[in-house]
């Protein structure tokens, strides 16, 4: 599939849930939010048939995102699904990690690749604090047993935060010392909880190159990431830096909510539905969503677009 800007598109974003185990101070309210609702989140059936149209128009890696994935009932049965959908030879989950100690080898079996986790500290008080209900301890079982059990190489996701977590920068870049690991940085989006907050929380990822000085650009895995690494170190260090590096001209994906909405572009307040429709009208209705991808988003003079928080779209 490409895009009338000469796109690729082969890798979907499926959400498979809204619910999370966590409330990060970035995605969701203490409170939590409303959930879209048991009724309204996609049955696997509804889900199969996306991912089997998605495939069919040359989507070949498909992530499992949430909210946290790992919340959904018979996610072991959605990874099987997604695995052995023919077309399809990549399926990753981003997760925050917490559940996923007890489950990591049954997801492995059931065909998941990889996982990345979202680790945005390495100290216990301050990803309390940055996750309201997580145990760091929890978060970094599940990292260990993601890499016992070959979930990996894992990518583990931080977000910059000016003035929350600019101590955690090089601990956690170091977890790439001696693991063959990719940390990779984020910066802070102004979408959803974010999409307000003050400009000193938004630090561009330009900064972990001056924390972390001995790192020099490598090769590695493609993705969203800019890789770099040290000498002597096992794993890669990664930016991605949607504001300050816009990597829209290579974007090469689609997303599709739980609720079953395809969201063209991350930032874009287009979505186009996809429940109850059936075969070749389903397949139609994920072109169309291609055609409207845009060109690019304007996080660097607005916030976020999109109707939807982190929460419910999944990153
Ligand atoms: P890999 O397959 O391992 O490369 O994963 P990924 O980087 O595609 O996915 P992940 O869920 O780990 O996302 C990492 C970060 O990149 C999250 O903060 C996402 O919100 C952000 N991100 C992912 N895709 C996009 C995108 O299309 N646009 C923007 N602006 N940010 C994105
Ligand atoms: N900006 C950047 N990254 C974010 N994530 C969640 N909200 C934001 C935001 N506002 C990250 C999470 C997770 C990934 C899917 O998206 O930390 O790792
Ligand atoms: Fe949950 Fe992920 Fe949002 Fe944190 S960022 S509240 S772990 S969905």
């Amino acid at each position: 599939m490409i895009d009338h800007l000469g796109r690729q598109i082969g890798y979907l974003r499926l959400s498979v849930t809204d619910r999370c185990n966590c409330r990060c101070t970035y995605c969701m309210p203490e409170q939590g939010v409303r959930s879209i609702g048991h009724e309204n989140v996609m049955t696997f059936e509804e889900m199969a048939a996306v991912v089997e149209a998605a495939a069919s128009l040359g989507v070949h890696k498909v992530r499992l995102t949430g909210g946290e994935p790992l919340v959904r009932a018979g996610v072991m049965d959605l990874v099987r699904m997604v695995a052995g959908t023919p077309g399809v030879d990549e399926v990753c989950m981003t997760t925050n990690g917490c559940l996923l100690a007890p489950m990591a080898e049954e997801l492995k079996a059931a065909g998941l690749d990889r996982v990345n986790v979202s680790l945005d500290t390495l100290d216990p008080g301050r990803y309390r604090a940055i996750t309201r209900c997580g145990r760091l301890e929890d978060a970094l079982a599940g990292l260990d047993a993601a890499e016992r059990v070959g979930l990996g190489p894992v990518r583990i996701n931080a977000v910059l935060m000016g003035g929350v977590n600019d101590e955690d920068v090089r601990p956690l870049a170091e977890l790439a010392r001696d693991r063959d690991l990719s940390v990779r940085f984020i910066e802070l989006m102004p979408i959803g909880e974010a999409a307000e907050w003050p400009r000193e929380r938004f630090v561009p990822a330009e900064r972990v190159l001056e924390e972390v000085p001995e790192l020099q650009p490598t090769e590695g895995a493609p993705g969203v990431a800019e890789l770099f690494s040290a000498p002597g170190w096992v794993g890669t260090v990664g930016l991605i830096r949607p504001v300050s590096h816009r990597f829209c001209s290579q974007c090469d994906r689609i997303r599709v909510t739980a609720d079953g909405m395809l969201k063209p572009c991350l930032h874009s307040s287009r979505e186009i539905p996809l429940r109850g429709l059936v075969g070749n009208q389903l397949v139609e209705a994920i072109r169309q969503g291609v055609a409207a991808k845009p060109e690019r988003h304007h996080l660097e003079e607005r916030a976020s677009e999109s109707l939807r928080g982190m929460n419910a779209i999944g990153g």
